[in-house]
């Protein structure tokens, strides 16, 4: 498996990854060619890439010098529950191990929490409303030698 740096020619590839997710209360992504063009161009996103198969994708925000904020984690359904979430978290962290600290926000009812606290992130705070479609979530932050 490995992360490939996704450009503005796979948007239509990143729009088929995040309308997996349309309509999850859990997870807010990008739904349209606009908002997923705006996101590459803003955003260091990766698809995530099996064989000759895209699994899913996952980005981060440099927010300062030592800081980076990690989101749009999607892992298609029909790859799911194989690891390959987890896997690509790895791979992301390899490359943001320059980075003193990282974090991400997560809906406190989906599993990924799970899966983040088991790499150490904590929850720093929970932010009700926070995309505006009156769903919370956690900021949750890791601290990285
Ligand atoms: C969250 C998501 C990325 C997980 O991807 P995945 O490839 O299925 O995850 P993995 O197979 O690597 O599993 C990671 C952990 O989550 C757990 N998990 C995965 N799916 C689960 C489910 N449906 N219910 C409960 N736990 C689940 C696994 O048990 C695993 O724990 P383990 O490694 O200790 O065994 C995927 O379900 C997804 O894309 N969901 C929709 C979008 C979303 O909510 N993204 C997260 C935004 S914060």
């Amino acid at each position: 498996m490995e992360l490939i740096r996704a450009t503005i020619k796979d948007i239509q590839t990143l729009l088929e990854v995040e309308k997996t997710a349309i309509g999850l209360k859990l997870y807010s992504g990008y739904f349209t060619e606009k908002e997923v063009e705006k996101y590459v161009k803003n955003s260091v996103v990766y698809l995530i890439k099996n064989d000759n198969d895209i699994a899913g994708s996952i980005s981060y925000d440099i927010m300062d010098s030592d800081y980076a904020d990690i989101s749009g984690l999607v892992i298609k359904p029909e790859f799911q529950k194989q690891g390959f979430g987890r896997k690509a978290m790895e791979l992301l962290f390899e490359k943001l191990k320059e980075y003193k600290k990282l974090s991400l926000c997560v809906h406190p009812d989906n599993h990924a929490r799970k899966l983040y606290e088991s790499f150490g992130f904590e929850v720093e705070s929970r932010k009700e409303n926070y995309f505006g479609d009156g769903e919370p979530r956690l900021i949750m932050v890791k601290q990285q030698d």
